[in-house]
């Protein structure tokens, strides 16, 4: 889907586990302003419900897993999160919401920019609206 991606990052495994490096303008499209993670989900909760009008992001499943549903105007898609090598990369406006966290999941989230609720668009109808705009 325009605007989103499937990032694979190296997976350096030896006898002593695996190590994956995530390096800002490297291995993500965008410097790394800020980091949150979310945890403890419990069963059935849906997260997200929102667009960015500016901010980049990539989500990563560092443990258990997590289905993210991606929409814009025209498409939808469900993209599930297992692989702490792998990295969702979210564009500006991109509707997500995220669900089916397993109870040990770690879902950890990179953002170009520091927190800003005037950059989240939480309607729906406004977002489409906005959205059509441009795509
Ligand atoms: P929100 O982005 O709506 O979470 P999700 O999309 O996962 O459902 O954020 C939930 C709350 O946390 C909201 O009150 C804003 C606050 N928050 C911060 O204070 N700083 C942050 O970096 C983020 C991402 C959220």
């Amino acid at each position: 889907m325009y605007n989103t991606s499937l990032l694979k990052f190296k997976d350096i495994t030896d006898k002593y586990g695996h190590l994956t490096p995530v390096e800002g303008k490297i291995d993500i499209p965008f410097e790394i302003k800020r980091v949150y993670y979310i945890t403890r989900v419990q069963d059935g909760i849906t997260r997200g419900f929102h667009s960015h009008k500016k901010l980049h992001q990539v989500l990563i499943c560092l443990n258990g897993s997590v289905k993210i549903r991606l929409k814009n105007p025209e498409n939808e898609e469900i993209v599930e999160l297992k692989d702490p090598s792998v990295g969702l990369y979210i564009g500006p406006m991109i509707w997500r919401e995220m669900f089916d966290f397993t109870e040990d999941s770690v879902l950890l989230v990179l953002a170009s920019e520091y927190y800003n609720e005037n950059d989240y668009i939480r309607n729906y109808d406004f977002y489409l609206e906005e959205a059509k705009k441009i795509f």
